[in-house]
């Protein structure tokens, strides 16, 4: 069980930057148009909870003690008009007891940098959402240039201090094995990022 109280505890300091320069906006374009029944995994403090508009039910996926207990003071203090729930499942290490195509989307952002098996995590997203439902993401990924080079030399670092982020995953690739359409997942770049997050990816993986 994950309990990272310092990534917790300075992680909104820590994107703040990003957020203004495009971040915050980059999720609204993406998640405001969402309805029906969605699920976010690695919810984190709960960044996007102001984001979301008419949906009928919210399910939130936090394995990690520290982040879920700032969700959770988010969740109040935001109060949104639909029903939020939120559970401690570990995507790719335990099965959720969703069942097949609950959902009507599922969202992802800057999580799957973390996720230690992305491999069985991907399948587990496949199977709870519905046919052809979307799988939002935005994710920072292994960069195109020499910078990739860098990334996998300082990736272990990274781990150790970000909560397990690999500054060097190729997600895109990882979509595409796992059956994903990523023909509407876009290339992007992190807005006011350090340049070893900066190569990114958004969308939509079907
Ligand atoms: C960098 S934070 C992103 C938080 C938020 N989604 C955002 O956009 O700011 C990554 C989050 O993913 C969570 N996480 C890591 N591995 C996970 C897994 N296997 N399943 C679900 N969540 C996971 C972490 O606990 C952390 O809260």
């Amino acid at each position: 069980v994950s309990n990272h109280r310092i990534c917790a505890a300075i992680y909104d300091r820590a994107t703040a930057r990003s957020e203004s320069a495009g971040l915050a906006a980059k999720r609204q374009e993406l998640l405001a148009p969402l309805r029906g029944n969605v699920i976010e995994i690695g919810a984190g403090t709960g960044t996007n909870l102001e984001q979301y508009r008419e949906l009928d039910s919210l399910l939130l996926i936090e394995p990690d003690i520290a982040m879920r207990k700032r969700l959770e003071r988010r969740i109040a203090a935001v109060n949104p008009a639909f029903e939020v729930k939120v559970v401690g499942t570990t995507l790719g290490d335990e099965l959720t007891t969703l069942s097949n195509g609950s959902a009507d989307s599922v969202v992802s952002t800057l999580v799957l940098c973390s996720v230690r098996r992305i491999v069985p995590a991907l399948d587990e997203i496949r199977r709870i959402l519905r046919d052809g439902g979307p799988f939002v993401v935005i994710e920072h990924v292994r960069a195109k240039g020499p910078a990739r080079f860098l990334q996998t030399g300082l990736t272990p670092v990274q781990r150790a201090i970000a909560g397990g982020c690999h500054l060097n995953r190729d997600t895109r690739a990882a979509l595409a094995n796992a059956g994903f359409d990523v023909s509407d997942v876009e290339d992007w770049s992190l807005p006011g990022s350090l340049p070893l997050v900066r190569s990114a990816i958004v969308g939509h993986a079907r």
